[in-house]
């Protein structure tokens, strides 16, 4: 099976570096909100223009992880393995997960995340606001979670940074 067998060349390297450090600004940036959207339910805080920079900087930096995955995806010889040959790609779990499952579950959670972060915008009390933030960025938080291949994930395993 060639997928190990590929050459590096262009972009593929810097983009799966640059995807593998993003990671954690994702995934920080989610905490950090859920953790403020928590204060802010239970003490009733005000809704202040900082908070509202993090919602939207939090959402950015999901978009900008989601161009990233998409350059990637477009360059990785694992995901592009797909369209070469698709039967013998089916039997291989990495392709299948790079290629379909973490992509996939990874645009979903970025939905997510956007369409929580545009309910809670419009929301006309702090109080919602904060609630809205909560429950839509823990759910994106969730999923990420789950289709990140940690070092330990049973699903697919990677460096927790990669190389450039
Ligand atoms: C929140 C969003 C995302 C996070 C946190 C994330 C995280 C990661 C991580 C940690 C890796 C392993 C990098 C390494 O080898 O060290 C990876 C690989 C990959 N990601 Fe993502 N990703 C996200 C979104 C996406 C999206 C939306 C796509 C495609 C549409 C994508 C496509 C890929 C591909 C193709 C690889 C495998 C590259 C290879 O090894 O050839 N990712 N991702």
């Amino acid at each position: 099976m060639p997928v190990r067998n590929f050459k590096f060349f262009n972009m593929y390297n810097p983009l799966l570096g640059i995807h593998s450090v993003v990671r954690w600004l994702v995934v920080l940036s989610l905490l950090l909100s859920i953790g403020i959207a928590i204060r802010g339910y239970l003490t009733n805080r005000r809704f202040s223009p900082t908070e509202n920079k993090i919602r939207h900087w939090t959402a950015t930096i999901g978009h900008i992880q989601l161009i990233i995955g998409i350059l990637l995806y477009l360059k990785s010889p694992i995901a592009q393995y797909l369209y070469t040959d698709l039967n013998d790609a089916l039997a291989n779990w990495q392709v299948l997960f790079f290629g379909v499952v973490h992509s996939l579950l990874m645009l979903i959670a970025i939905v997510v995340l956007t369409l929580g972060s545009a309910f809670a915008k419009r929301k006309t009390t702090d109080r919602l606001k904060y609630k809205t933030i909560f429950i839509w960025y823990a759910l994106a938080l969730i999923i990420i979670l789950i289709a990140i291949p940690w070092p330990f994930s049973p699903l697919a395993e990677r460096p927790f940074i990669r190389g450039f």
